[in-house]
C-alpha cells in the first residue's frame, strides 16, 4: 500500500520503517529541515536497537523515503498517519496544536478520498476535533475518514514491539476505512481490535496509566518491604506468577520516567476532570512515583551524611536502558539533586551522554567514558539505569577503584549477598541493606 507518515519522531520513524519493511511504500514527512537532511543522508537521529538497519534496508529498495512535502505525500498515499508530538502543557493538558496544524495542512491539499489516522497519543474525543478541522479546511470537498490507531511501542525495543505487536487497535466508524486499515496490518499477523474512535483513544491512555499504576504499586510495596524486612523481588515473583497479575512492569526502582508515562498520566487526570469524573487514583500513582525518588535520596543522605565535596559516581542517565532518550529521566533529576547539595558527580551512560551534556541543570557534572572511570576514587556509586553493560562490570575492580565501597542501586541490578561478600555496603530498593561480610 502507499502510506504517508507525518512526523518523523520516535513513533513516526519506527512506524514508517516497519511499514516499509513489510512491503508498503512509505513517505515519512517532517518539517524540520535539519532532521530531514540527516535522514536523507542516511543518518538516524535516535538510538533504537535495530532501527538503523531497517531504515537503510528499505531506503535502498526505495520503499522508504523522507520528504518535507506534505502535499506530495497526501497525493501519493491511500492512508496518512499523523505521528506528531502531543507535549504536556503546564496545566497537565496535552498540547494538541501540532495535530491541529497537520490536520489543517492535510485538509488544504486533499483532492480525493483518504484515510487520516491519528497515531499520536491524544485525549479521548480528539478524533472528532480532527474530523471537524479537516471538514472546515477541506478546500476541494474531498471525501475522507478519520481513524484512531494508537501505538504501544516501548523505546529500546520499539522495532520488535512494532513488528510483533500484542494487538492492533483500530478506532473507526466507516467500513471503508476499517478495510483499508486491516490491509495495512495484515502482514503483522496480530489480533486486530476494531472499536469506535473514542474507545481507541481511551485505550491508549488507559493502558499507559495502568502500567504506571503497576509500577507505583510495586514501588509502594517496596517501601513496605524495606520497613518490614521482606524482599520486594520475591514479592513481585510471588504475585507476578499469578496469570491474572503478570510479572512484567513489577520491577521496583526509582520511579518511572520517559516521554510517555509522566505526560500521559497527567493528561488522563486532566481529561477525567474535564469530563467531570476525576480519576483520583492516578494522582496517587503520581505521588508514589515522586516519593520513590525522594525515599532513595533519603537513604543516600542518611548513609553519606554530608554530600558536599563528596565524589559520587552515577551509572545511567537515560530513563531506561537501550535508548539515548533522557526525557523526564529520574537519573537526570538525581544528578541535579546531588549537584545542588554540593557533591562532585561523575556520570557515565552507554548512549545518553551526548544528550545529557546539553542539560543545564547537570552541566557541572563530569562526564566520563566508561563505568570504571566513573567509580575511580568515588565515595559512593549510584545505579540509576539498568544497562546490561553495568550488570557485566567486574565488581571486584569496581571495589578496588572506589575510595569507599558504597553502592546505592536504584534498579536492583545485583544480588545483595554477593555484594556483601565482595565487600560492598549495598543499598537497593525494597530489600534489606547489607554491609561487607
Ligand atoms: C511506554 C509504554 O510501555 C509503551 O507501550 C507506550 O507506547 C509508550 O510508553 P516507554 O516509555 O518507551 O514505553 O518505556 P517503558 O518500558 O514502558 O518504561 C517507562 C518507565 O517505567 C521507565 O522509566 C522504566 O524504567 C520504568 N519501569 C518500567 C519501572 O520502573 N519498572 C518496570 O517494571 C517497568
Amino acid at each position: 500500500m502507499d502510506l504517508a507518515i507525518i512526523g518523523s519522531g520516535y513513533v513516526g520513524l519506527v512506524t514508517g520503517a516497519c511499514f516499509a519493511d513489510v512491503g508498503h511504500n512509505v513517505i515519512c514527512v517532517d518539517n524540520d529541515p535539519a532532521k530531514l537532511e540527516a535522514l536523507q543522508s542516511g543518518k538516524v537521529p535516535i538510538y533504537e536497537p535495530g532501527l538503523e538497519e531497517v531504515i537503510h534496508r528499505n531506503v535502498s529498495t526505495h520503499r522508504l523515503r523522507f520528504s518535507g512535502n506534505i502535499e506530495e505525500a497526501v497525493d501519493k498515499s491511500q492512508i496518512i498517519f499523523i505521528a506528531v508530538p502531543t507535549p504536556q502543557k503546564p496545566n497537565g493538558d496535552a498540547d494538541l496544536s501540532y495535530i491541529e496544524k497537520v490536520a489543517r495542512e492535510i485538509a488544504g491539499v486533499l483532492h480525493s478520498y483518504r484515510v487520516i489516522v491519528d497515531k499520536s497519543t491524544v485525549p479521548v474525543k480528539t478524533g472528532e476535533k480532527v474530523a471537524e478541522s479537516i471538514k472546515r479546511y477541506n478546500k476541494h470537498n474531498a471525501e475522507f475518514d478519520v481513524v484512531s490507531n494508537p501505538e504501544f511501542l516501548r523505546e529500546g525495543c520499539a522495532v520488535r514491539d512494532l513488528m510483533q505487536p500484542d494487538r492492533i487497535v483500530i478506532g473507526a466508524q466507516s467500513e471503508r476505512a476499517i478495510a483499508l486499515m486491516k490491509q495495512v496490518y495484515e502482514p503483522f499477523m496480530a489480533p486486530i481490535l476494531v472499536t469506535d474512535i473514542n474507545s481507541a483513544e481511551l485505550i491508549k491512555h488507559a493502558a499507559n496509566s495502568f502500567l504506571a499504576l503497576k509500577i507505583s504499586y510495586i514501588n509502594a510495596l517496596s517501601a513496605i518491604c524495606e520497613a518490614s524486612g521482606a524482599d520486594v523481588e520475591k514479592v513481585a515473583d510471588g504475585i507476578g506468577t499469578d496469570k491474572r497479575i503478570g510479572r512484567s512492569f513489577l520491577n521496583a526502582g526509582i520511579g518511572y520516567g520517559g516521554s510517555c508515562f509522566p505526560k500521559d498520566v497527567a493528561a488522563f487526570i486532566t481529561i477525567s476532570e474535564q469530563l467531570g469524573v476525576p480519576f483520583t487514583l492516578l494522582k496517587e500513582v503520581q505521588r508514589i512515583n515522586a516519593e520513590q525518588k525522594d525515599r532513595f535520596l533519603k537513604v543516600i543522605r542518611d548513609t553519606l551524611w554530608v554530600l558536599r565535596e563528596k565524589k559520587i559516581a552515577i551509572w545511567g542517565l537515560t530513563f531506561k536502558p537501550d535508548t539515548d532518550d533522557i526525557r523526564s529521566s529520574v537519573a537526570i533529576d538525581l544528578v541535579a539533586d546531588m549537584l545542588r547539595e554540593g557533591a562532585q558527580v561523575c556520570a557515565y551512560d552507554p548512549k545518553g551522554m551526548e544528550k545529557a551534556r546539553m542539560i543545564k541543570a547537570i552541566a557541572d557534572a563530569t562526564f566520563v567514558n566508561s563505568a570504571l572511570e566513573a567509580v575511580e576514587d568515588a565515595e559512593a556509586l549510584i545505579i540509576a539505569t539498568e544497562w546490561e553493560e553495568f550488570a557485566n562490570v567486574d565488581l571486584a575492580v569496581v571495589k578496588e577503584k572506589m575510595r569507599t565501597a558504597i553502592v546505592f542501586d536504584g534498579r536492583n541490578l545485583f544480588d545483595p549477598k554477593t555484594m556483601a561478600q565482595l565487600g560492598f555496603r549495598y543499598h537497593s530498593i525494597g530489600r534489606a541493606a547489607v554491609s561487607p561480610a
